[in-house]
């Protein structure tokens, strides 16, 4: 090592009354984690983590942080992967990486980007993983995971891998200004780029935009008291709740907030997804203030594939609030990118393609589910249809 980068490292950290703040160091064309990695065991408290601005670091291989208390990591530069796309994946494999960056837990951690256009983007060459059609070994994006008291703004990630967010059981979270642009420049699909996978209690989600291929959101089991709002999706599969109760789980999802929402070329708007076999109760969930413009499905409500005989359970649905729902339904000929199966896995059996509401519920599974104020076109002028079995919903109106 020449003396100017003994020098460098260590001045990147300094401690000032009590505060440490450490300066990530780069080294031209190698990896930058190891550095970060080596200073984090004084880095677990009171401490600021810089990626600076001006500087492109070097992600090539994953971080995972350690439980932090009062740590705010800012990315004021740019962070790049690495384009060897086997390279990754033999780490993905030989590490059992999950997320390429990992958030533990602790408390009142920040995790901050830059309001900077040029400068805070994670580029994680998503693209060269779609157009090979690689679903195997691909590393998520962001793990937040188990923190109590967490901030995730200003962030901005360009072409995710695969899933973006993640927040499972943290608690008080307010993720703000963040960006996620990973719709396809080519023919190929941003398979499983979902956005926000909201897991945990009490979390605001707000003035998020999400370019992508799979849920903009989804709120999974055991979330409680989300709201997410004032958000712009496109190319995706729309604001979600599951999917809940796969292998008889017992479901458990409270006070779910969605509104003031754009949703642009997606396969849904409203979505509620559950399995059958599955248990538990999913309540007090509200969608409004929803504008769409070319979604296949906008409004596809409580729905399942008929429970067997062998285990007629289903996840049971109360208090679903769909309002001032407007927007142009897709109903012009169009496959959507993710259309594998044949049939597509999100063909509606019996479903014209001109329904703004589609609900086909199993009965006794769901009470109080509400529509109000929902207007809809198609792009080519045909009437608008509604799917639904009025009886199967107990004290439903319209
Ligand atoms: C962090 O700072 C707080 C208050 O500034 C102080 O009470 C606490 O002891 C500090 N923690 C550590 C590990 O230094
Ligand atoms: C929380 O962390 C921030 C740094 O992100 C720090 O400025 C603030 O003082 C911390 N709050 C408390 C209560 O320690
Ligand atoms: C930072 O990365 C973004 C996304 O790749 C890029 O558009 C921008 O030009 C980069 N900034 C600099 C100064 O290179
Ligand atoms: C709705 O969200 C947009 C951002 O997508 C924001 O500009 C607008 O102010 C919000 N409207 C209300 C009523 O909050
Ligand atoms: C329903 O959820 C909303 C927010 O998501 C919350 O404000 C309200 O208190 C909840 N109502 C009940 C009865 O739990
Ligand atoms: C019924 O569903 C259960 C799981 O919910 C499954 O194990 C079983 O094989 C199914 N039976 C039939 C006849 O499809
Ligand atoms: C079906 O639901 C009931 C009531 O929630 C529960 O007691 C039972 O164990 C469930 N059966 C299965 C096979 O999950
Ligand atoms: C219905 O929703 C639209 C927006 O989707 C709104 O402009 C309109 O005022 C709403 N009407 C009522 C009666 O709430
Ligand atoms: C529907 O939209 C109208 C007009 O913007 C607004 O006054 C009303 O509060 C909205 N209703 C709901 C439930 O958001
Ligand atoms: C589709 O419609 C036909 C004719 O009405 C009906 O027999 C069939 O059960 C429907 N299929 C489904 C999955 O609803």
């Amino acid at each position: 090592m020449r003396p100017s980068r003994l020098l460098l490292a260590s001045t990147a950290i300094a401690t000032v009354l009590g505060w440490t703040t450490f300066v990530v160091p780069h080294s031209p064309d190698k990896d930058d984690v190891g550095a970060l990695l080596d200073a984090l065991p004084r880095l677990t408290h009171n401490s600021s983590i810089i990626f600076q601005k001006g500087v492109t670091y070097n992600l090539f291989s994953p971080i995972t942080f350690p439980k932090l208390t009062n740590v705010e990591v800012a990315i004021e530069g740019n962070l790049t992967y690495s384009t060897n796309i086997a390279g990754i994946q033999d780490i993905v494999s030989s590490q059992n990486v999950n997320y390429w960056i990992t958030f533990t837990g602790g408390n009142n951690v920040t995790l901050r980007g830059s309001t900077e256009s040029e400068w805070g983007w994670i580029d994680a060459h998503g693209q060269a993983w779609w157009d090979a059609g690689i679903l195997d070994q691909r590393p998520n994006s962001i793990s937040f995971s188990h923190i109590t008291d967490g901030v995730i703004r200003d962030m901005k990630i360009l072409k995710p891998i695969a899933h973006v967010f993640a927040t499972g059981g943290s608690v008080n979270l307010h993720a703000f200004n963040n960006r996620i642009l990973s719709l396809s420049d080519t023919d190929s699909f941003p398979f499983n780029t979902d956005g926000f996978s909201a897991g945990g209690t009490n979390m605001l989600f707000e003035n998020n935009f999400i370019q992508n291929g799979d849920d903009c959101l989804t709120v999974g089991n055991g979330a409680k008291d989300i709201v997410f709002r004032d958000s712009y999706c496109e190319g995706g599969h729309g604001l979600s709740i599951g999917s809940l109760g796969k292998g008889g789980q017992v479901a458990d999802v409270q006070n779910v907030l969605i509104e003031n929402v754009t949703m642009v070329n997606s396969l849904y708007a409203a979505r509620f997804k559950s399995w059958t076999g599955g248990n538990g109760l999913a309540r007090n969930i509200t969608w409004r203030d929803i504008r769409f413009d070319g979604v296949l499905f906008p409004l596809l409500g409580p729905r399942g594939p008929r429970p067997n005989t062998t285990n007629p359970n289903n996840t049971h649905v109360q208090d679903f609030s769909f309002e001032n729902f407007s927007g142009i339904i897709r109903d012009t000929p169009f496959v959507e990118g993710s259309c594998v199966t044949d049939p597509c896995w999100y063909a509606v059996p019996n479903a014209t393609g001109k329904e703004v509401i589609i609900f086909d519920l199993y009965p006794g599974t769901a009470s109080n589910i509400r529509t109000q104020n929902i207007s809809a076109k198609t792009k080519t002028g045909a009437p608008v249809a509604v799917m639904c079995d009025p009886a199967t919903v107990s004290a439903s109106r319209r």
